[in-house]
């Protein structure tokens, strides 16, 4: 079996890891800005994985990373590359004419995508329908039609705008010059009964550059008899930019020339469930439902009555979303009368060469707003389909916010002007879909004719779901950002917010419909140019599906891709564990595509275009999926116990989880040829993520670790900066088939360890540190467990017991005797304590602060046996301190604790810190005495250190060892800007029989840290 470069310890991870970074900042591919997506993987990364599955064990290094399109120009003063252009923007010099590549999780297709420029035959597929279709928006169709595409969804993206702009209804709701109206919620006070918006961020702008403040505006209410107005206070406008350069502002405090100024609070918590009125000052708490009573002191209230209670804000924010465009229909509680919360414009912006000017709202733009309100309402009189009304998943309060405010139906996402829009929108697209299918049957036959109207309507689509998440009301006006509106997506899903904008969809601004447009043309035009090389021109006949194929398919099964179908290589990137609820989030776009895709017909949606997306063919009927999570949520291979129904526990979510993962990896493995390669994306750095991963790799589908690497799109320089080893890291796992026999577990870990000695002294030649160092050692583990089918002690054991017990142990001290060979040294580490001060000392080698997020300290943890809460206990470890001010709790994290300053003074901080007596010290660990010990040697002279130092050995001769060893490694190891390395090799230094000696030689030593000393 031919071994190929990507399984070899010289595959450049780093080089790669750096030209993927580029790709998270401005060098981004286009097609990404087409629509919000998660964790879309870096198309560099993409194809050097690839190319490494394909080429030799020994291909040279430099030539693989020149071949793929990676070549650094010169190198920054920090040692960042700069590259000519964006690596993915280069065209590979390599070709796999043939090769079959599968990819079962592929949804935005970063991996088919290089797949096809490198002359692959590609098959992608995604179990949802939204990834599906994107599939066909990034691979397909511009494979198929080329630059034509380009034209024509120009030509009939502006047509659709110009009807748009020509419909009555549209130039009522919208003041031609306003780019993006700014609202919030008003609410009706319970104590004085006025109406007073609730405003989360006054601000309107506070931005800034390298040389100070750029602009400065905020709002302030007035009150204006039984009314807040809004005031703009605009400092450009009053002082001028020059004044506003040398602006201060601290939180909502301003000074500028000595002028104070301040910003007023905001008057919601929501989490705290508390507003205040801007009427009457009270503060508007909690609410009996029942009765109506509003409570703001419920200490001695009945209990039956306190378990009633509901936000005030919550309450009516549910009352106006049961009633939103139904109003006549529902009741509504007698002591409360009306609806007690409304929208309230605040603010419009208008754009002036480039400028933002800010006005307050009045009661005519109020006015357009209810006027789409009654457009809204009509239209759900009528019952007409194209009004989402489709259920968000209920049980996703964790990720979509919204919902604990009764928006359970999609279309009350949107405030009714942007909702009105987008129908009208979609109403649109859908007959520029026919005329275009009309209008190309002059050129092609008919189903061509059909497939290229679906690819432009596909494309617009496109473009209206992401405006709809620019146009919502939990897209938010951010003040700091140059690009001002923010998308209704973040990371985690939906949040809920105050500040809400609504954009003019015919302005040019961010979120406009002409700006989402031209977000998609120019990803298509750079997808169309990313195939050129491959295809040369685009005769679609020619190519039609010649190397590409995208299914909508489950990886659990892939009953699609034909029974007997084999594949040279799959290279994957499956949802990490808990990460991405991909079904019940994309069903915010999946509402929307379905409607422009599909034809409507006696107020139903009916098919037109890919109807497998959205119906579903029962007997010889189609029958519309209603929404995603209804359909594929338990087919998802994410962990999410919600799913499973109420009582559902985390690990039944674990189990469930596990199960997908073990039949999507013994699908795969059927799939694959038998000397083929199938490869793994994995980002979650849980340490039972990778249990879960090794389960269903090894255990379940017999599978071995071949290699294993981490890409981080972030540079070694700033994990070294920040000191810390979780960033933005995938796990790369390469896998094979053909693990065999079993072994006994002792018997394993020697081998194991000794693999991961070999492998730790190898990363460290090619100077690897932080997490490159231990996930490259740890490859070396798991490649030495998975060539056996089973490890025993009396019977087999489990893959969490080999995971806890063998593999990160024998990878830890696999990384702590490299590191003591490295300092030519016995090997004399054994505590725990030293082995993780020592560990984490050299791996995170050169941070001044080292900074352990949890699951690195799990790691940590486990791999040296030192419990928690032990090394907290011991003082070796401290949590972080709390940040003034700061709100939102960050992930936990803990520093070590080690000599910040080789100065006697700080020393001896040091050691009152962890509470250790120089004068009369208690020892209970390596750690104490190394401290001490440093110390002393610090204090005293030579003389008196080794008389300090004996009367300490009487006492405790096991810590002074070791703690002499742990010395002697740190001298030889540590970088020259760690103060530590001075105080140890101080105390190497009066340990010696000659004075002067070591000193010079570490001296040296400090300046090739990475050459093998000896
Ligand atoms: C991490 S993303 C892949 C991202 C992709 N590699 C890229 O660069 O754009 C994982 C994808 O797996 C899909 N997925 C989840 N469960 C699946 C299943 N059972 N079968 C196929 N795809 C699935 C999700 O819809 C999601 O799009
Ligand atoms: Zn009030």
């Amino acid at each position: 079996m031919e071994r190929r470069f990507i399984e070899s310890v010289r595959f450049p991870f780093r080089e790669v890891s750096e030209a993927s970074a580029v790709e998270k900042g401005p060098g981004r591919p286009p097609h990404w800005e087409m629509v919000f997506w998660w964790t879309r993987k870096p198309l560099i990364s993409a194809r050097a994985v690839i190319a490494g599955c394909l080429l030799p064990e020994d291909t040279n290094p430099a030539n693989f990373l020149r071949s793929i399109g990676i070549v650094v120009k010169k190198r920054r003063a920090d040692g960042r590359p700069v590259f000519e252009k964006s690596p993915h923007r280069v065209k590979p010099m390599l070709r796999f004419d043939g090769i079959r590549l599968l990819d079962p999780f592929a949804c935005f297709g970063s991996i088919p995508l290089e797949g096809l420029r490198l002359g692959l035959k590609v098959t992608a597929c995604d179990l949802l329908p939204v990834g599906y279709i994107f599939l066909k928006a990034v691979l397909e169709y511009p494979v198929k039609y080329g630059r034509q595409l380009i034209k024509d969804v120009k030509k009939w993206g502006e047509w659709v705008a110009q009807r748009l702009k020509e419909d009555p209804l549209i130039r009522e709701l919208y003041e031609d010059d306003v780019a993006v109206y700014i609202g919030s919620w008003e609410i009706k006070c319970p104590h004085c009964g006025r109406w007073t918006p609730l405003v989360g961020n006054w601000w309107l702008a506070r931005v800034k550059d390298r040389e100070g403040y750029k602009r400065l505006a905020w709002m302030e209410p007035r009150i204006v008899g039984n009314k807040v107005e809004i005031r703009i206070r605009d400092l450009n406008k009053e002082l001028g930019d020059k004044a506003i350069r040398k602006a201060k502002v601290e939180g909502l405090k301003v000074t500028v020339n000595g002028k104070e100024f301040r910003v007023p609070e905001s008057n919601i918590e929501a989490r705290r469930e508390l507003a205040t009125c801007l009427h009457c000052n009270q503060s508007i708490m909690q609410i009996d439902p029942e009765t109506g009573k509003h409570y703001t002191n419920t200490k001695n209230l009945p209990e039956p009555i306190k378990n009633r209670l509901e936000g005030y804000v919550k309450f009516a924010l549910k009352l106006y979303n049961k009633a939103y465009g139904l109003e006549e229909s529902i009741p509504i509680p007698a002591r409360i009368g009306e609806i007690p919360v409304r929208l309230r414009l605040l603010v419009k912006v208008k754009v002036q060469d480039g400028n933002l000017i800010f006005e307050s709202c009045s009661e005519e733009d109020q006015e357009k707003l209810e006027n789409a309100r009654q457009e809204i309402k009509k239209l759900l009189q009528t019952n007409d389909p194209d009004v989402p009304r489709e259920r968000i998943s209920p049980y996703s309060v964790r990720y979509l916010f919204p919902i604990l405010y009764g928006i359970n139906e999609w279309y009350k996402l949107f405030n009714p002007r942007q909702l009105f829009t987008l129908i009208k929108l979609t109403k649109l697209i859908r007959d520029a879909g026919k005329r275009i299918e009309k209008e190309k049957l002059e050129e092609f036959d008919e189903g061509n004719a059909f497939t290229f109207a679906e690819a432009v309507t596909v494309y617009l689509a496109i473009a209206l779901i992401s405006m709809a998440d620019f146009n919502s009301i939990t897209s938010r006006w951010a003040p700091h950002a140059w690009t001002k509106v923010n998308r209704a997506f973040t990371h985690r899903g939906i949040a809920m917010i105050w500040n809400w904008c609504d954009v003019s969809p015919l302005h040019k601004y961010i979120g406009t419909w002409n700006n989402c447009l031209q977000n998609v043309v120019d990803g298509i035009e750079y997808l169309v140019s990313a195939f050129c090389n491959t295809f040369g021109s685009y005769d679609g006949k020619k190519n039609l599906n010649r190397n590409l194929k995208v299914l909508l398919d489950d990886a659990t099964t892939l009953i699609k891709l034909g029974f007997e179908e084999k594949v040279d290589v799959i290279i994957t990137d499956p949802p990490y564990y808990d990460d991405v609820p991909y079904t019940e989030l994309s069903d915010f776009y999946y509402v929307w595509l379905k409607r422009v895709l599909s034809d409507v017909y006696d107020n139903r949606l009916i098919p037109r275009f890919l109807p497998e997306a959205f119906f579903e063919k029962i007997n010889d009927d189609w029958v519309e999926v209603l929404t995603q999570w209804e359909k594929y949520s338990l087919n998802e291979v994410s962990l999410n116990p919600a799913r499973l129904g109420l009582n559902a526990k985390l690990k039944d979510g674990i189990m469930h989880f596990q199960n997908l993962l073990n039949s999507a990896f013994i699908t795969m493995t059927s799939k694959l040829q038998n000397d083929g390669l199938l490869v793994t994306y994995y980002a979650h750095t849980d340490p039972d993520a990778w249990k879960a991963l090794l389960e269903a790799g090894w255990a379940a589908a017999g599978l071995q670790v071949s290699n294993a690497f981490p890409l981080t799109t972030e540079s070694a320089q700033s994990v070294v900066k920040q000191g810390k080893l979780s960033m933005d890291t995938s796990i790369i796992v390469v896998w094979r088939k053909g693990g065999q026999g079993s072994i006994e577990a002792s018997q394993l870990y020697e081998e194991m360890v000794n693999a991961a000695t070999g492998r730790a002294r190898e990363l460290m030649n090619m100077g690897a540190v932080g997490r490159d160092l231990v996930i490259g050692t740890l490859a070396a583990s798991l490649a030495t467990a998975t060539k056996y089918r089973e490890v025993r002690v009396m019977g087999k054991i489990n893959t969490k017991t080999l995971v806890d017990k063998y593999i990160y142990p024998a990878t830890y001290l696999g990384l702590a005797r490299a590191l003591a060979k490295k300092a030519d040294l016995r090997n004399n580490i054994k505590s725990p304590d030293a082995m993780f001060y020592l560990l984490v000392k050299s791996i995170l080698a050169g941070a001044k602060k080292k900074v352990l997020e949890s699951t690195d300290l799990r790691l940590f943890s486990i791999g040296t046996s030192l419990d928690l809460n032990t090394a907290i206990k011991l003082r070796i470890l401290k949590a972080k301190e709390k940040e003034p001010g700061a709100k939102v709790a960050k992930a936990k994290t803990l520093t070590l604790v080690e000599p910040t300053s080789a100065e006697r003074s700080k020393i001896a901080e040091l050691l009152e810190a962890r509470g250790i007596n120089p004068a009369n010290p208690k020892l209970r660990c390596t750690i104490d005495a190394l401290h001490l010990i440093e110390y002393f040697a610090i204090t005293y002279s030579r003389e008196q250190f080794r008389h300090k130092l004996e009367e300490l050995r009487v006492n405790y001769p096991a810590y002074v060892e070791e703690a002499l060893a742990l010395a002697r490694i740190m001298a030889r190891i540590l970088p020259s800007n760690d103060p530590e390395k001075g105080l140890s090799a101080r105390v190497v230094e009066y340990l010696a029989p000659a004075p002067g000696r070591l000193t010079s030689f570490i001296e040296e030593e400090g300046e090739n840290g990475d050459r093998e000393p000896g």
